[in-house]
This record gives C-alpha cells, sequence and structure tokens, in this order.
C-alpha cells in the first residue's frame, strides 16, 4: 500500500485529489480535515482535526504513529479579506496558524514517519508570487509556503524527499465563493458581476476547475517528477505570466 497524508481533503482542491488518487486501489488516504468529507472508500481514513489548534494536530500525529507516508499533501487553507489596517488581529493569527504553524507542526512531528522517495507538495497561491489588494494575511502565509518549499527542499534533499509547491490562479470552490461573496457585499457588487470581473484577471479568461489542480499533484506526488524539487509551480491560466 501507498500512504498519502492530505490536509483539507474533505472539500475543494484536497477533495479532487483524494478522489483521484483513490482510482489506484495501491492507495491509501488519511485526511485531516475539520469536517468529514462526503466520500466513502475503505482506502480513505479521515481524522478529524483543527489545524488551527496545535493540540489537536499532536492527537491526530499520535493516531499516525505506525504510519508511513510516500506523500503528503499540505493543502488546508483559509482566507480572510482586508489590509494589515483593516484586518482583526486575531483573524490574522488564525490564518497564519492554519496556513503555515499546521504545517510546520506536522513536518516536525511526522519527520520519522516519511518513507525515503516521499514527496511533499505544498499547495500555496498566485500569492506566492504576486501581491493583491486586501490581502494581507493570506499574502503573507503563501509568502511563508514558498519559502518554506525551498528552504525544506534543500534540506530534505539528501533523504531523497522532495518538497514542491502548487501555486493555483482563483479554483472553483468554497473557498473562492466566500472570498468573492465578501467582496461583493463590501463594494455593492451582484455575484455574477464579480464572476465575470473575476475571469477577466485571467488570460485564459476563467477560473480552474479543481479537478485541473489534482492532476498537477497527482504528477508532483508521483515519480513521474522525480527529478523535481524546491519548485513552484505556477496553474494560474497565465496571471503570473503578465
Ligand atoms: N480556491 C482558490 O481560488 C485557491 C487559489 C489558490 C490557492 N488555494 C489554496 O488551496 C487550498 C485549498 O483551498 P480550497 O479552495 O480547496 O478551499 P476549500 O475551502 O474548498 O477547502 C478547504 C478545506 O480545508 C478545511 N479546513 C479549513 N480550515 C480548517 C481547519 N482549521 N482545520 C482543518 N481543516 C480545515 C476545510 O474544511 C476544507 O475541507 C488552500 O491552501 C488555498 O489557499 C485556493
Amino acid at each position: 500500500m501507498k500512504n498519502y497524508l492530505i490536509t483539507g481533503g474533505s472539500k475543494g482542491i484536497g477533495k479532487a485529489v483524494i478522489e483521484l488518487l483513490l482510482k489506484s486501489k495501491e492507495n491509501f488516504i488519511i485526511n485531516l480535515d475539520i469536517v468529514a468529507p462526503d466520500i466513502e472508500n475503505s482506502n480513505l481514513k479521515f481524522i478529524k482535526t483543527n489545524l488551527e489548534n496545535k493540540d489537536s494536530i499532536i492527537h491526530a500525529v499520535e493516531e499516525l504513529k505506525d504510519v508511513h507516508f510516500i506523500g503528503l499533501f499540505l493543502n488546508a487553507g483559509i482566507h480572510i479579506n482586508g489590509s494589515l489596517f483593516t484586518s482583526n488581529l486575531d483573524d490574522v493569527q488564525k490564518v497564519i496558524n492554519v496556513n503555515v504553524m499546521a504545517n510546520i507542526y506536522l513536518l516536525k512531528y511526522l519527520r520519522p514517519n516519511l518513507e525515503h522517495g516521499c514527496s511533499i507538495v505544498f499547495n500555496g497561491s498566485d500569492q506566492c508570487f504576486v501581491a493583491k489588494i486586501s490581502s494581507f494575511a493570506y499574502g503573507l502565509t503563501k509568502g511563508a509556503v514558498a519559502q518554506m518549499t525551498k528552504s525544506l527542499a534543500l534540506d530534505l534533499a539528501k533523504y531523497d524527499i522532495r518538497v514542491n509547491a502548487i501555486c493555483p490562479g482563483t479554483v472553483d470552490t468554497e473557498l473562492y465563493r466566500q472570498a468573492i461573496n465578501n467582496y461583493a457585499k463590501k463594494n455593492n457588487i451582484s455575484m455574477e458581476e464579480m464572476e465575470k470581473l473575476e475571469a477577466e484577471e485571467f488570460p485564459m479568461k476563467r477560473i480552474a476547475k479543481p479537478e485541473e489542480i489534482a492532476n498537477l499533484v497527482e504528477f508532483l506526488l508521483s515519480k513521474k517528477s522525480s527529478f523535481m524539487t524546491g519548485s513552484l509551480l505556477p496553474i494560474d491560466g497565465g496571471y503570473t505570466a503578465k
């Protein structure tokens, strides 16, 4: 069996990756999420975990003590709108906890569980490369993910453990819908208009489907990407090529 750990696999991009990996009967997936997935499969185990909370992460790690992983998709993330000056500092801390600290704790505690040849994939963002208006907390965490990717890649290369990050543009998930809903309400714009405006930002004139992102994650988790480490890969319909 090949064991994979996925965070935030109950919805959105994480769920699309789980669905893709479950196509092979050889794969066993452990999903750490705060809500249960709506997928039933004997090759999928759900451990309810609040990634905002260190004790909850330690509890999950204890359950994983005998599991050895060939791949990790450190995907869970949350988003808030706002500049430093309009954001509540408790909310900023929460974004840092889920998007950065949870990954640090998991990697620190699960290091003995990583097999030789393991592939670690972070879910970054186009905000690994560029800043966006009113995206202070989220942007700062994605900058940290970019740096963690490179730093860990250097330190783990000698153990044949690879570390890469995908850097998606906008993807049609709950996180995106909540973000544009908040923005639309604040600025008195209809959701239809917001969707059009968002699509216009991308040279391909559309946003991504979670399945399109999952294909890249599967590639990075597999041996097909065996000489790739420390890479930040845009998958953004040309957004950061502008
Ligand atoms: N959707 C986009 O436009 C987009 C673009 C670039 C990068 N990303 C990144 O992709 C990743 C996944 O986002 P998504 O769009 O699939 O979001 P989503 O909201 O659809 O899914 C996120 C998952 O994380 C889980 N989660 C959230 N907070 C948690 C917590 N405290 N503890 C445990 N689980 C928690 C949720 O329950 C959910 O299953 C994030 O890191 C996000 O930053 C998303």
